[in-house]
């Protein structure tokens, strides 16, 4: 078969001297779970320090770590009770200086988790806000006063759940929070504020941590005169209660880009920093938030290969996971990103089933060969790269995700177990029983076992990562699809130096492919001896070299 371009033409941008973020592989840690050092059942900064040979062994360039500042830990984090420390549950800001020297003295950079739309209800700025309305820190927050019936000021929900708005008296008025009660949304067009977080993020940068994901920046823009939020017409019976209002005006407004150039500022005060903007909109909406002249986020996360909830649709949107379904996700994506653009994927996060669950076990190698052969930063969440499983529905552990407390919306922290390290108790990952159970009691699913079996998905996601720094093509190459049986999604990475074409079989089948004269240097199979064709199992993936063909 001729593998001719159907799709993005060849000739796209690729970045002369790309940065460590564009060659990179980036690593998401959920610090709750990852190595308990302390021996409390939680994990912590010291036990990350521990596994960071793990991490280089792995080959991944940086860590983003989920939040570790003090909180209350009503959302595990996500409610910070102070910007500027450590969580004593994590360590301290000392146990946070050794670990960033530990991870750059093996070349691996850190990524903190900025979260700028709220606060704890127990951060001392919200503690003053709340006293009364003549306190220097009320416009701190989204207050008003209620409807002249007493009601809450606007229609908008929670992303947990019931009203968006807590009545508290003092000061006598509403407070929004876009998430839980105890998570009140800063009031960012209250100049103080954007100045407060400048002076967080200059805070870390000076502790030479390399960059930040920032928590919900499509929120950061909010209506400024807080108009309900538009029914959604075709809103039916069956669909969760959520999606009975587009998010019109609660959220995606002018003034979130606004914010989020200012928060790009600031990491621009530093070199070779990185700005990562969560945002879980469609793919079009999401690009947006690169920025005109791509003065907003480095990398606007792309969700489009787990599932998004758009803030304007009515139904989740599921990635269809087949050859053409794949292909059509990754072409849209291509044609709708900014010129000049670097675009970033990945299979799920803290927030979404783990992609092994979602995918069932046999596509979890192809997955993982996808994601690090697409062109683009590819974030891994942490155990996705052994497969890991959701932990069985109704495990519990000694936290409750505020989300699933309101009994419509899915647990979160199924996906958000102890990292299994060895087959020993508590999977090496704790000496006494961790916060969480360990999602499964399959020991093929742990690192030692994964480690010591050259077969183990473990060292195929380590081989593809060697293998991205060998080849620049797939590291930075230019994409385009190709022509491919049907279940197969094939694509060129291709570089001025060479290309390589990336074969994917996403259906149960064998299926055969040419190899357009190329080598296979790399399978999900495990090693396989070139040939002129080959064919590739059910679920398959292979790797090939090619020649430049221009
Ligand atoms: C997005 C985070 O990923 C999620 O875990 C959290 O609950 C919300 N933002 C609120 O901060």
């Amino acid at each position: 078969m001729e593998g001719r371009s159907i799709g993005t033409e060849r000739g796209r941008w690729v970045p002369e001297s790309p940065a460590w973020w564009q060659r990179g592989v980036i690593y998401q840690i959920y610090p709750w779970s990852f190595a308990d050092a302390s021996g409390d059942g939680v994990g912590d900064l010291r036990g990350i320090r521990d596994h960071v040979d793990y991490l280089a062994w792995l080959g991944v360039d940086a860590v983003w770590l989920s939040p570790i500042f003090p909180s209350p830990g009503v959302d595990l984090g996500y409610d910070v009770s102070d910007y500027r420390d450590v969580d004593p549950r994590f360590g301290s800001l000392r146990d946070l200086d050794d670990l960033v020297a530990a991870l750059h003295a093996v070349d691996v950079r850190l990524i903190l988790d900025l979260v700028p739309n709220h606060t704890s209800d127990r951060h001392p700025w919200f503690e003053q806000s709340r006293r009364d309305r003549t306190n220097p820190r009320h416009d701190w927050y989204v207050w008003r006063d209620p409807r002249p019936d007493g009601a809450a000021p606007n229609n908008w929900e929670s992303y947990f759940g019931g009203s968006a708005w807590t009545f508290l008296d003092p000061p006598g008025r509403w407070y929004l929070h876009s998430f839980d009660p105890g998570q009140p949304d800063l009031n960012w067009d209250n100049p103080g504020v954007r100045d407060a977080i400048r002076d967080v993020m200059r805070f870390w940068l000076d502790r030479g941590v390399d960059g930040f994901r920032i928590d919900v920046i499509w929120l950061l823009g909010k209506d400024p005169e807080l108009r309900d939020n538009p029914p959604n017409q075709g809103w039916r019976e069956g669909l969760p209660d959520y999606l009975r209002l587009r998010r019109a005006y609660s959220e995606d407004g002018p003034r979130a880009h606004d914010h989020a150039q200012f928060l790009r500022s600031v990491v621009d005060e530093y070199p070779d920093r990185v700005m990562i903007g969560e945002v879980v909109l469609p793919p079009e909406r999401a690009v947006a938030y690169y920025g005109t002249d791509l003065l907003e986020a480095h990398l606007p996360h792309n969700f489009a290969l787990t599932e998004v909830r758009p803030g304007d649709a009515l139904d989740l949107v599921v990635a269809d996971w087949t050859a053409e379904g794949i292909r059509a996700i990754v072409e849209h994506y291509e044609a709708v990103m900014p010129e000049g653009a670097w675009p970033n994927w990945l299979l799920g996060d803290h927030d979404f089933p783990r992609v092994a669950s979602r995918l069932g076990p046999e596509r979890a190698r192809v997955a993982q060969m996808l994601l690090l052969t697409l062109r683009g930063t590819p974030t891994c969440y942490y155990g996705d790269e052994l497969g890991l499983v959701d932990a069985p529905p109704g495990t519990r552990g000694a936290v409750t995700d505020p989300q699933a407390a309101t009994g419509e919306e899915r647990d979160r922290l199924v996906a958000r177990t102890p990292m299994p390290w060895t087959t020993g108790p508590n999977g090496g990952f704790s000496a006494v029983e961790p916060w969480y159970p360990i999602a499964s009691d399959d020991q093929a699913l742990t690192v030692e076992r994964q480690r010591a079996d050259p077969g183990s998905l473990l060292h195929l996601f380590r081989a593809l990562i060697r293998l991205r720094r060998e080849r620049p093509a797939l590291a930075v190459g230019a994409y385009r699809s190709l022509l491919a049986p049907e279940d197969v999604l094939s694509f060129e990475r291709w570089h001025p130096d060479v290309a390589v074409h990336v074969h994917l079989n996403l259906g149960p089948s064998p299926r055969q492919i040419d190899l357009a004269g190329g080598r296979v240097v790399l399978s999900t199979a495990g090693p396989t001896a070139p040939a002129p064709k080959v064919t590739l199992g059910g679920y398959e993936g292979v790797v090939v070299d090619v020649s430049a063909s221009e």
